[in-house]
């Protein structure tokens, strides 16, 4: 455990004891594979979907039930480094030395691949010199009909699905629908952030995967639980830390996962050891700082409308109607028609986050450091 220092974990998993609550998604996650479903898992960015997936994992990591597989899709391109990606982390999961990795050797040999080992994680990268588009599908087929084949029980998670949309294929969505589709081993979960384009694959009538998996939509973790979670840690180091510090650091992160993780992550690498509202100001004051440069590019990036449009929405803190007078009137945005077209275009710089998991949507900006930057700032 002391190899951890801090107990805030601000990048990848570590285990159980660093990872707070998510009980209800863990039991329908379980339930899905007990009833052979796949799984489509969607939440804005950082919320704690790879997370949630590796936390998933770790509950069979003692018994053999299930043989978890996790590909992380984000650095994919086109078909053939999606085929490589899953091949590797095929590789990761049944290394050369058991007896499934021994036979998925011999299959890749076939291929003629280079294998390389990265010398200090032993993680394997595997190229493919394919001669011909024929050829990829084929052993995009022949990777999913191996692991049938094995006659074990397997779950693959695909982070970053959406990245399947910007492969220049054709049909590779209809393809995987395909393959997967008659799989009797294998179970599935994908993953993905991209609200707008994980849902029109998944729950759009005319997409071949319509239908085909059971949706669950990670909203912010509770915050009793969170708060439970922070103050066992900090007394748990012996620190000791207020409730209305607890409060400010939720309502300040709006209990989003990863900037809640961050500031308590900066608050407990502070030498206080008795936290309190100041405390937790002055460890936002010094986290905005330390982002100012690279808030500040993102203005290089946009025009000056979008830019004035991002205050306006970033002072607002949370709108749902950007054509009402008042807000238009108020940070001089000229029209309902460009307020609709600048919010629209900030969507899709993933600037603003569109919220639709209430009745109404509400809109603000995406990234929650840069929102309260924005507020002070401005
Ligand atoms: N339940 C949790 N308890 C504590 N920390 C968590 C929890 N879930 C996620 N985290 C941490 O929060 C950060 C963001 O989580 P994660 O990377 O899983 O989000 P994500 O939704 O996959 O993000 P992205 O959309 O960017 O892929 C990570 O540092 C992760 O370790
Ligand atoms: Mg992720």
């Amino acid at each position: 455990m002391n190899t951890v220092l801090n107990p805030f974990v601000i990048k990848e998993y570590v285990s159980k004891e660093f990872f707070c609550d998510r009980k209800n998604e863990l039991f329908t996650l379980h339930r899905n594979v007990k009833n052979g479903t796949n799984t489509t898992l969607i939440s804005p960015r950082k919320m704690g979907k790879s997370g949630l997936i590796l936390r998933f994992f770790e509950d069979f990591s003692t018994n053999n039930r299930v043989q978890p597989i996790y590909v992380d899709i984000y650095s994919s391109r086109s078909l053939k480094d999606f085929i490589q990606l899953m091949a590797e982390a095929i590789l990761i999961k049944f290394p050369e030395k058991s007896t499934i990795g021994k036979r998925f050797m011999n299959m890749l040999k076939k291929l003629r691949p280079i294998i390389t080992f990265d010398p200090y994680s032993g993680i394997p990268q595997i190229e493919i010199g394919f001669q011909s588009s024929h050829e990829i599908v084929y052993t995009l087929q022949g990777l999913f009909t191996f692991l049938e084949e094995q006659n074990v029980p397997i779950l693959i998670a695909i982070d970053e699905f959406q990245q399947i949309g910007v492969y220049p294929e054709k049909n590779v969505e209809a393809m995987l629908r395909t393959y997967i589709q008659p799989l009797k081993n294998i179970q599935f979960i994908f993953c993905g952030s991209n609200k707008s384009m994980m849902t029109e694959m998944f729950l759009h009538a005319k997409r071949p995967f319509f239908g085909s998996t059971r949706l669950l939509y990670l909203d912010k973790i509770d915050d009793d639980e969170y708060k439970k979670f922070i103050k066992y840690h900090f007394e748990n180091r012996k620190k000791q830390i207020d409730d209305e510090a607890l409060s400010l650091i939720l309502s300040w992160t709006k209990s989003h996962t990863y900037y809640t993780q961050n500031l308590c992550n900066y608050i407990f690498s502070a030498k206080n050891n008795m936290v309190n509202t100041n405390v937790v100001k002055q460890a936002m004051a010094d986290i905005l700082r330390e982002n100012e440069s690279f808030f500040f590019q993102y203005r290089q990036l946009l025009t000056p409308n979008q830019w004035k449009f991002l205050i306006a929405v970033a002072k607002e803190d949370q709108i749902s109607q950007v054509t009402a007078q008042r807000f238009i009137a108020k940070y001089e945005i000229g029209t309902p028609s460009n307020s609709r077209r600048l919010l629209k275009s900030l969507i899709e710089k993933e600037l603003i986050l569109e919220n639709t998991s209430t009745d109404k949507p509400t809109y603000q900006v995406y990234d929650l450091f840069f929102s309260r930057w924005l507020q002070v700032k401005y």
